[in-house]
């Protein structure tokens, strides 16, 4: 009953004041992944106008796989890692040569593809595909680590999958990608790291730490 509730209590939240964002308007994979790609080491509001512009210059997977690559790292300008958009064009040539323009539906297929790591595996399958997966990116590592008072220290390599396993079962199996996507906003939004308002976020009555009143004693990171 509680793992109900909580859903409900999240993506009614999520439905009401989730964020608009651009690659949010569909469920494109390439929409998706892109704007995961971009989310990766730079904030919301500075993707926004890079995301569109990319969309404007690269608009379908073979698009990107063809472009020359001082137009890609021109709109790249400003985002950094450039080996970000060196990947993702690889990666975009990997679908159209190697897998025929068809996607990997699933996450560990995906996984497969060049950049594309645990998360955004994960994040792509469950937001375009429908897949049952949690995505476990810091925003989810904070918000369940607070939600269910987890000990483990997410500086560990292993944690990843300590936390996969805890939250599998509480992924909406109806819809897994906005799950996904109301965990971020809840981690941008009410359980942030800094200056953080758990007292009045959406699920309030499922957070362990909060009734226990050790809110800042997670998540445990230990320093590298
Ligand atoms: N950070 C990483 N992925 C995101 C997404 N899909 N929406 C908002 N913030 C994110």
């Amino acid at each position: 009953a509680t793992v109900k509730a909580f859903r409900q209590a999240l993506l009614t939240w999520y439905d009401q004041e989730g964020r608009d964002l651009p690659w949010r308007h569909d469920q494109d994979p390439y929409h998706v992944w892109v704007s995961e790609v971009m989310l990766q080491q730079t904030q919301v509001q500075t993707v926004i106008p890079y995301y569109e512009n990319f969309m404007a210059n690269f608009p379908t997977v073979a698009a990107l796989a063809a472009a020359p690559e001082p137009q890609l790292l021109k709109a790249w300008q400003g985002l950094g890692y450039y080996s970000r958009a060196r990947n993702l064009q690889r990666a975009a040539q990997q679908i159209v040569t190697d897998y025929h323009g068809e996607w990997p539906r699933t996450a560990a297929g995906l996984a497969d593809l060049v950049g594309v790591g645990p998360y955004t595996a994960s994040a792509i399958a469950s937001i375009a595909f429908g897949e049952v997966v949690p995505a476990v990116d810091g925003n989810a590592f904070r918000v369940f680590a607070r939600l269910l008072m987890i000990e483990d220290d997410i500086a560990k390599p292993r944690t990843r999958q300590t936390f996969e396993k805890i939250i599998q079962p509480i992924v909406d199996p109806k819809r897994p990608g906005a799950f996904n996507q109301a965990i971020m906003d809840l981690g941008s939004s009410y359980m942030t790291a800094k200056n953080s308002d758990p007292a009045h976020s959406p699920v309030k009555e499922f957070d362990a730490s909060l009734r226990a009143g050790r809110v800042t004693d997670f998540p445990v990171k230990t320093k590298a």
